[in-house]
């Protein structure tokens, strides 16, 4: 695993790119401004067409996306018909948090780009969805065998194409096994731990790697 300071990734942006819209956190937020703010940083660097995001929660990711993108949004979350055993104490209370507010980019004026998904991403059909996505974030469920399942869709469903980042969340969580996963998965493909916060990435495709390891 590569870990680099926060500074590496907001020095990726030109000039130009600096300016971002941030929502500021709440009681029931789960991302703090920094994280917010690589986020932000992150998509300026890719320029989306397309973002799937695994677990919409209440939206205030998903309203980011569509602030500082023109792309089209996918968000996929278990929704009301839930059954997943696979959900713990922390993440039944998410879901129930989240089923009884309104999604925070119900009002937005970017409501048209977002396309809400629902349905338990085990079993989801990702198959419409093939090479077709430059931006995706894995943030639903924390057990390991849905996060090891949603990185491999996410490997399936990122272009091939043109520049592309995959985002996963949750990284040294000392509630879950995402750690040890993600560390395995370095040795693969190079990875990238935001320090600091709890992101870890991957560039795809010719996005800019250099600036990061230098
Ligand atoms: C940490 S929250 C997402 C936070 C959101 N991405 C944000 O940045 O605000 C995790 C969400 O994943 C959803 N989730 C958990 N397991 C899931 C699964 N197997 N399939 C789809 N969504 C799942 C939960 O219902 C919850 O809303």
């Amino acid at each position: 695993m590569n870990h680099i300071r926060p500074h590496k990734v907001f020095n990726l942006l030109g000039e130009e790119d600096r300016m971002a819209r941030i929502n500021l956190p709440f009681q029931h937020s789960v991302t703090s401004m920094l994280e917010r703010a690589i986020l932000a940083s992150l998509l300026k660097v890719i320029a989306p067409r397309t973002i799937f995001e695994f677990g919409t929660y209440l939206g205030e990711t998903t309203l980011m996306f569509a602030e500082n993108s023109s792309a089209q949004i996918f968000t996929l979350d278990l929704g009301a018909a839930c059954d997943s055993e696979l959900l713990d104490g922390y993440e039944q209370k998410n879901l129930g948090q989240s089923l009884c507010q309104k999604k925070l980019f119900d009002d937005a004026s970017h409501r048209e780009r977002i396309v809400e998904l629902f349905g338990d991403s085990t079993q989801f059909d990702f198959a419409p969805y093939r090479e077709a996505m430059d931006f995706i974030l894995i943030d639903g469920g924390h057990h390991m065998q849905v996060v090891r399942s949603d990185t491999e869709n996410a490997f399936c469903m990122i272009t091939k194409d043109r520049p592309a980042c995959i985002v996963w969340h949750d990284y040294r969580n000392p509630n879950y096994q995402i750690t040890e996963y993600l560390d395995e998965l370095s040795d693969a493909i190079p990875l990238f731990h935001v320090e600091e916060t709890k992101y870890v990435f991957s560039f795809h495709n010719g996005a800019t790697l250099s600036g990061l390891r230098s």
